[in-house]
Parts: C-alpha cells; sequence; structure tokens
C-alpha cells in the first residue's frame, strides 16, 4: 500500500511522489489549505492539501483525529520560515494529489499529546495510549535491549531452552499464581516465580550456558518497579565460579548498553558487601549517585538519658544511626514534620534531628534540638566527630530495631539526597552487592528463611556455621544494582545433596516436606550434578532505566495496575458455574463469616 514510512520521508525524496498509510494525528485549516499531520511508527509527516485538487481537499475536510489514511503526495521543501528542525522530517512537506480514508475513528479517549493523562485512562485503553511516540519509542527499546542481550549470549555459546509454564511452586519467595486442574480433581499447577529448578536441571543434563527470555508470576504486593507477570533474562552455567559468571554478564550489560544507547558504564563495577551496603545505605540496593550516607551510634548511645536512643542502643537486635545533610539545617520545621510522617511509612516511630549552629558548643545553644539536653558530651561529640557534621548542617537519627532503621533512614536518604541536590552528577551507578547472608530471621514465625532462594551455596568455609550459627553464614550470592534498582540476581548453587539437606535443615523444612517439595532436584543432585551457578536480570527494570521512565508499567505493552488487574480486558473476572464446576472449584463468599 505505502511506499515510505510518514517518519522516513526527508529532503532526499524531494520531487519525487510517495504514498503514506498512517494516523492522523492532527489536522489544522489555514486560510483554505488543510495540513495533516500523518503520523506511524516511525515518524511524522506533513500533509498539505490544496483546494486546487478538490477530490483530496473535500475528504480531507471530513478527517478526524486517529482517522486511518492512504495519502499519494509530492515531497517539496517547505517554505523558508516553516522548517521544523526538530524533527527529521521537518524540512519537507507533502503535497497530496489523492487521499483515501482506509477507516475512520471515534473521537478518542485522549489526545495523544495530552501531557496530563491519569493512567487509568492509558490502561483502559492500552492500545491507543501505545500509539503514542513515547510509548512506541519505550517498545522499540524493549525489543532491543532483549535482542542485543539475545544475540549476546548466543555468540557466547548460550542456548536458550524453553521451561514448563504449567508447574510446581518454586521458592522465589512471593505468593505464587495457581492453575486449576480439570483432569486431577482438586489440583493445582503453579506459574512459575522464575525458571530457577528447571535451569538447574538442565545443567544436571549438560546444557552447559542455558538463557531464556521468559515471563515469571509472582502475587506479591506490587509497586513502580514490580508487576505480577515480569520478564527475566535468566541465566544459568556449569564450571563457573561467581566471579567468572559476575564478569560474564557484567560485559554482556555494559556491551548492551554501548550497543543499544550509546552509554559507557565503568570498566569495572565495583563490589560492595551486603553488610557494608546495609550499614553505610540502609538498602542492599543503595543507590550510589546519592553522596549522603548513614552513620553508627549505637556503641555511644548505650547510657544516654534519652530512653529512644538507649533503649534500641541496648536491644537485641536494635540500632541508632544518623544521616547528616550537610546545609540541611535551613530545612524548616515544616519539612522536618514531612521526613517525619514519611519515616513513619518504615515503621520508624520519630525522626530526632540536631541542627548545627556552632559545632564548638555541644549544647544546646550550639546544637538545636530536642534530645541534646539528655545526650551526654562523649556521645554529642561521637556524633560530630563520625559524621563529619559542620555548623549549617542537619543531622537526623533513627533509633529502633535494625530493620526499620535501616529501611527509613535508607528511604530518608534518597528522599533527602535527591531533594536537596546531594548527588553526584553520574547518570549511572551500577554497583554488585556481594556475600549476602544465606538466611534472614523471621521474627513473626520465628524460623530462618532463605534470602535468596534455599539452592544458593554457602560461601567457601561457611558450611559448617549452616548448623552452628545460620546468621553468620555467608552466601555465593550476587545482586546488580543501578541507580539504587536491584537489576539482576543469582548465584552459585548448591551442587551436592548433603549441602542441600544441611540448607533445609537450617530452614527448618523436614526431611520429607524437602522430598516432596523439591525430591526431584535432591534425586537429580545425585546423579552427577556439575558445579554451577547462574543469574537473572529483570528486563523490564533495566529498560525503565534506559528509557528514563518512571514505572516498569511504561516498558511493558499491557501491564497489570497496582491492584494486579488488567484495566483493558478487565481481568481477572469472574468465570461461569460451568467452567467452575468443571475444575471442581466453589467459591467462597468473603463476606461469610470463617470463609
Ligand atoms: P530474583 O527473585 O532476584 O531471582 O529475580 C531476578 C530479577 O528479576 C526482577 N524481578 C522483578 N521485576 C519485575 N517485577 C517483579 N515482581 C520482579 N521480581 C523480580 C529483578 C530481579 O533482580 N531465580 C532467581 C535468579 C537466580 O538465582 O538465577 C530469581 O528469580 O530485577
Ligand atoms: P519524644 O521524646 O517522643 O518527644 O521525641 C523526641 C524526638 O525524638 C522527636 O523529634 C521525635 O521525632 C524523635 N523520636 C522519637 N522516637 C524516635 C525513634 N524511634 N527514632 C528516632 N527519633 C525518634
Amino acid at each position: 500500500m505505502r511506499t515510505h514510512y510518514c517518519g522516513h520521508v526527508n529532503r532526499d525524496l524531494i520531487g519525487q511522489t510517495v504514498t503514506l498509510c498512517g494516523w492522523a494525528h492532527r489536522r489544522r485549516d489555514h486560510g483554505g489549505v488543510i495540513f495533516i499531520d500523518l503520523r506511524d511508527r516511525e515518524g511524522m509527516a506533513q500533509i498539505v492539501i490544496d483546494p486546487d485538487t478538490p477530490a483530496a481537499f473535500a475528504i480531507a475536510e471530513s478527517v478526524r483525529s486517529e482517522y486511518v489514511l492512504k495519502v499519494t503526495c509530492k515531497v517539496r521543501p517547505r517554505p523558508e520560515g516553516t522548517v521544523n528542525k526538530n524533527i527529521p522530517t521537518g524540512e519537507v512537506e507533502m503535497l497530496a494529489s489523492e487521499i483515501e480514508i482506509l477507516n475512520a475513528s471515534l473521537t478518542p479517549p485522549f489526545m495523544l499529546d495530552d501531557e496530563n493523562l491519569t493512567e487509568t485512562v492509558r490502561l483502559e485503553h492500552r492500545y491507543i495510549d501505545l500509539r503514542r511516540p513515547a510509548m512506541q519509542k519505550n517498545m522499540m527499546l524493549r525489543y532491543r535491549v532483549a535482542k542485543t542481550l539475545r544475540d549476546h549470549l548466543d555468540s557466547n555459546g548460550f542456548i536458550e531452552v524453553e521451561t514448563p509454564m504449567l508447574t510446581r511452586s518454586t521458592p522465589e519467595g512471593a505468593r505464587d499464581y495457581l492453575v486449576p486442574s480439570r483432569v486431577h480433581h482438586g489440583m493445582f499447577f503453579a506459574l512459575p516465580q522464575s525458571p530457577q529448578l528447571f535451569k538447574q536441571l538442565l545443567m544436571v543434563s549438560g546444557f552447559d550456558r542455558y538463557f531464556q527470555i521468559t515471563k515469571c508470576f509472582r502475587d506479591e504486593d506490587l509497586r513502580a518497579d514490580r508487576q505480577p507477570e515480569f520478564t527475566q533474562v535468566d541465566i544459568e552455567t556449569s564450571f563457573l565460579g561467581e566471579e567468572e559468571i559476575m564478569n560474564i554478564v557484567e560485559d554482556m550489560i555494559r556491551k548492551m548498553f554501548k550497543g543499544v544507547q550509546d552509554i559507557d558504564l565503568p570498566a569495572q563495577f565495583p563490589r560492595m558487601p551486603f553488610s557494608e551496603a546495609m550499614t553505610r545505605y540502609g538498602s542492599d540496593k543503595p543507590d550510589m549517585r546519592v553522596t549522603l550516607e548513614i552513620t553508627e551510634l549505637s556503641d555511644v548511645m548505650k547510657d544516654v538519658d534519652f530512653k529512644v536512643f538507649a533503649g534500641a542502643a541496648n536491644m537485641e537486635n536494635g540500632r541508632v544511626a544518623a544521616l547528616r545533610v550537610p546545609n540541611g539545617a535551613a530545612i524548616t520545621r515544616s519539612g522536618i514534620d514531612a521526613y517525619t510522617e514519611f519515616v513513619k511509612i518504615y515503621g520508624a516511630k520519630g525522626l530526632a534531628y540536631i541542627r548545627i549552629n556552632d559545632i564548638t558548643q555541644l549544647n544546646e545553644e550550639g546544637l538545636q534540638s530536642p534530645i541534646v539536653k539528655n545526650i551526654h558530651q562523649t556521645a554529642l561529640k561521637a556524633i560530630i566527630e563520625r559524621t563529619g557534621a559542620e555548623n549549617g548542617d542537619i543531622i537526623f537519627f533513627g533509633a529502633d530495631k535494625t530493620k526499620i532503621v535501616n529501611e527509613a533512614l535508607g528511604a530518608l536518604r534518597l528522599k533527602v539526597g535527591h531533594e536537596h541536590g546531594h548527588v553526584d552528577g553520574r547518570a549511572w551507578a551500577p554497583l554488585w552487592v556481594v556475600d549476602f547472608p544465606m538466611f534472614e530471621h523471621d521474627e513473626e514465625a520465628d524460623r530462618w528463611v532463605a534470602l535468596h532462594h534455599p539452592f544458593t551455596a554457602p560461601k567457601d568455609g561457611h558450611e559448617d556455621l549452616l548448623a552452628t550459627n545460620p546468621g553468620a553464614c555467608l552466601s555465593k550470592a550476587y545482586d546488580m544494582v543501578l541507580n539504587g534498582w536491584e537489576v539482576g540476581g543469582g548465584s552459585v548453587r548448591i551442587h551436592k545433596q548433603e549441602v542441600q539437606s544441611k540448607v533445609f535443615d537450617a530452614l527448618k523444612i523436614s526431611k520429607e516436606e524437602a522430598q516432596e517439595k523439591f525430591g526431584f532436584l535432591l534425586d537429580a543432585l545425585q546423579y552427577g550434578a556439575p558445579p554451577h551457578g547462574g543469574l537473572a536480570f529483570g528486563l523490564d527494570r533495566l529498560v525503565t532505566l534506559m528509557a528514563g521512565a518512571e514505572s516498569i508499567r511504561d516498558v511493558i505493552a499491557f501491564p497489570k495496575t497496582q491492584r494486579a488487574q488488567c484495566l483493558m480486558t478487565n481481568a481477572p473476572n469472574e468465570v461461569d458455574e460451568k467452567q467452575l464446576r468443571e475444575l471442581h472449584i466453589r467459591v467462597r463468599t468473603p463476606n461469610v463469616a470463617g470463609a
């Protein structure tokens, strides 16, 4: 039908007749001449319709937004003064000789260039939202990222193997999406939270270098960087250690950024142990562009009069820590109140602060604060020295269980850092976080749970700690962090059945339960499993960062809302009684007590 994309017409075609197909982005009537901006995925072309071609002119008069048109036209230079250097087609315009309306359109629910669209309206009519140039660009970027990664893996000897979508629960820590079996009464498949177990089995099968760009499903609380179904670039290798795996995938990411967007990431990504990340940044995925740091103070607060601090300092799993904000004394009372409300989201009970007026006076004159009178000189001195505070700064404090302090001050660090310009100007700050603990303590259930997943290998020399001191046992796990987002994570796996059993023991998973849930893996480990390990990248997150988008929803063609719904298809939806009956399912009514 067409000879060129709208977005490809340029001055080289001047004098030629072309046929374009696309959507009427905008129609303007200018003193007897009609202009139509015709849009397709490659860009926009300006069509001019003159009354000298009465048939075309009559049709052009009836064209409305988003009509689908086929236009035959002659390319000519734009008149002096109307050239638009901002778009590739801005030096030319097309004088139409023929227009055909291929299809009309209802008045669209929103104008594509409306900057203030709500996400709801966009998601309800996603097929129109996806016409917007920014979304077209995001989807093309996503394709190029996936293609570049696939090509890179292919040329490094990785092969793509598909693994099942209808499977059993994989322990990645989220809830499963379940699929009822019609054939097996009362039984369910789980959609994979990741291909973790299958990729390990593929190593046992000798495939040596596997990858898969695949959907994973997790029923978890959604945020800007999480979707219930998302895409992993999933990788597994045999006979490679931690270092080698990290180097291979780091190189891949570096080349991908360079190839797709000409971005130079550093030659070697820095590495940071998990414990350091938590102590200094309150997070296992620190945004290294933010220059603020958290300072440890627990040891000097044990005997201060301020009960909140002394209490946390003496508590098992407690922490008192500070966040110094240079020049922060200018933050107003209401600014401080807003930050205090903000940290409450993370469970903090308050946000103590000291404004540094005069560093030479360790009293209420020099240190403006509601808490200074209850903190002795030694501790005040330590606060000033350790934070490196100077006149004109403000110091915020967190005192509570370590987890709460880290989350609250970690989040405050990012918020204050970005709001008050405490960023180092780098566009990209990648980081490997390494030396994760094997386990974290689940206080509610009073037991250890795997920090990554239970197939992660302990660090060399840490195997005995599995039984004696699980909390101190470190793992061969690594996460790749970029600008404060966890973009990938993986580990070297356990390849010996005895070690896997010790981990299940530490997790208080009984032999029977382990056999029932992962028997196939435990068996496979006994049939010549090679040493192996790998990692998975979150494709959606990588693309979001590269696109500069705010949410991963902007780089997914048909995403779900924060409430895990598709507003366009209205999924999930009720199904009819017959279908339920076939699946042996009776729906409980939620408002019936005990249901
Ligand atoms: P993990 O659970 O860390 O590891 O997931 C790997 C990467 O997937 C991305 N990701 C998500 N992206 C969008 N929405 C979500 N809900 C979501 N959850 C995770 C993140 C994350 O870094 N089997 C292991 C990998 C391995 O050990 O090889 C796994 O799934 O970017
Ligand atoms: P209060 O003694 O409750 O009046 O609190 C005095 C100051 O300490 C106020 O600025 C509170 O915001 C702050 N504060 C209270 N609890 C905590 C806490 N757990 N961590 C940090 N600051 C706190």
